[in-house]
């Protein structure tokens, strides 16, 4: 038996499940985020632990958990927890969402060596950027700094009290040599940190720790429970969904999207806003495109035509080649391809004809084309995307799948309904390390069913991605 705990943005999810895979029990506390200025996005961590102490007390009275053999974490990732020599935090965590430290990301970027040695940009949202922000504007408390973790490895330290950190979350830091698997001393001292304030390194699928007694003595987990390295939420998701080796990819369709390839090597372009970062598993990296408004632009529209998103989508009917109309989903600026945070949207070509149904199609399209600018910018590293499989909320809509199917031109599986995020990807992670398992532990879901690409309309698909492309250089400097 092995649980899985997924640490995200709005609350802490854990999934216990046996050693067949089969789901046993979840449960799920809530979490917030504050904002207490422009661009500023902060949590306590203080609530990490009251959701955690929340889910394993919901959990032991719906499972008997005292066959449980490991345990594994996934998490919201880039996340600043500063702890001092006594484990005590230092200020509210500075998130993933976070913006303030721009100009300390633009200062750092402009250094090659971080994109040498991260094979990213450094953007606002990463960590490092973070804490040369606070070194500029709260002097006292960097100087306290003795640790720097991700949430999730802050949760690992008050579950077992140790300091470790894995690759995968730790890629996202732009303090990680990316190729090497090793942090690197030349990055931390640009940001006045050392090796000493870094966690140690563990790869996702081995163990990192053991459960504190105490905690197991409460849950009624057995002592000696072994904590999995665990992965960021995007590579847990993907141990989760199966995509974990060369060949195997999945989109997903949440509120922001994300196209996430799996890939053996080590194949970085960061000037194409493409994020390279090791995988959850060894000898693994993947590549992702991340788009900040994905079902979020639907739900934006829905809100405005004041219709919900399911009915707007459920009466297109067969996919459609795409219309004059475009629609740029960057309502809150746009990460890949662009590494612009201060393009908005833009509805495009309205005419009289323009309809409600017409602007559903060109907002469903413009998100599409997204995807399709992360699908060129992976593809032209290298990276091969044999098998395509989506998930979350936007799924749901057949037009949708249909448009990304033709506009990658390539099938798109659906799974059956079922839970393959990022708490069961940790799960799987947990029992990795516990049994000495592989990566043949992280297989595909049953297929509920494939989208396939509709050939007449690829031409289409293509050509209106080119003026979807002009569209963002034309209103760009707006
Ligand atoms: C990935 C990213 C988000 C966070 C939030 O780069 O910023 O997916 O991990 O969950």
């Amino acid at each position: 038996m092995f649980i899985g705990l997924d640490l995200g943005t709005s609350g802490l999810k854990a999934l216990v499940m046996d050693d067949d895979q089969k789901i046993l029990g979840e449960a799920t506390a809530e979490m917030t985020v504050s904002r207490p200025k422009d661009g500023w996005s902060e949590q306590d961590p203080a609530q990490w632990i009251a959701a955690c102490e929340a889910v394993f007390e919901a959990l032991k009275g719906k499972v008997d958990l005292s066959g449980v053999k490991g345990i594994g974490l996934s998490g919201q990732m880039h996340g600043a927890t500063l702890i001092d020599a006594a484990d005590q935090v230092l200020r509210p965590c500075i998130l993933w969402n976070d913006t303030r430290s721009h100009e300390e990301a633009a200062a750092l970027d402009s250094e090659p060596l971080f994109r040498d040695l991260t094979g990213n940009i450094v953007f606002p949202g990463f960590t490092a950027p973070k804490l040369a922000w606070v070194r500029n504007n709260e002097p006292e408390i960097f100087a306290k700094v003795a640790k720097v973790l991700l949430p999730k490895d802050y949760l690992r330290l008050w579950l077992s009290g140790d300091y470790v950190a894995e690759m995968s979350d730790a890629a996202g830091t732009s303090w990680l040599d990316t190729g090497k698997r090793d942090w690197s001393d030349e990055l931390l001292a640009r940001t006045d940190l050392s090796r000493d304030h870094m966690p140690r390194l563990v790869e996702g699928s081995e163990v990192s720790a053991t459960l504190r007694d105490e905690l197991a003595d409460k849950w009624g987990l057995p002592k000696g429970v072994v904590i999995a390295g665990g992965g960021g939420d995007n590579a847990a998701s993907g141990v989760g969904v199966g995509v974990a080796k060369a060949g195997e990819a999945f989109v997903s369709l949440g509120t922001s999207g994300v196209l996430f390839a799996a890939s053996d090597a080590y194949q970085p372009d960061a000037a194409t806003a493409v994020h390279t970062f090791c995988h959850a598993l060894p000898g693994t990296w993947h590549q992702m495109g991340v788009i900040l408004a994905a079902a979020d632009a639907l739900n934006w529209y829905s809100k405005l035509a004041g219709e919900p998103a399911a009915d707007l989508t459920g009466r297109l009917g067969t996919l459609q080649a795409p219309g004059r109309t475009l629609f740029l989903p960057y309502l809150g600026g746009e990460r890949t391809p662009h590494n612009d945070a201060r393009v908005r949207a833009q509805f495009l070509n309205l005419d009289h004809a323009s309809d409600r149904d017409s602007l559903t199609r060109a907002v469903l399209e413009g998100v599409t084309f997204a995807i399709r600018d992360s699908f060129v910018a992976l593809t032209a590293t290298g990276t091969k995307m044999e098998r395509l499989i989506a998930v979350g909320g936007g799924t749901r809509s057949d037009y949708w799948l249909k448009a990304i199917a033709t506009a990658l031109n390539m099938p798109v599986e659906l799974p059956v309904s079922g839970d393959f995020g990022g708490a069961f990807g940790a799960a799987r992670l947990a029992l990795m390390a516990a049994t000495g398992a592989g990566a043949e532990v992280a297989s595909a879901p049953p297929i509920d069913r494939t989208v396939e690409p509709d050939s007449t309309l690829t031409d289409d698909f293509a050509e209106a991605h080119e003026r979807y492309r002009a569209a963002y250089q034309a209103v760009k400097g707006l």
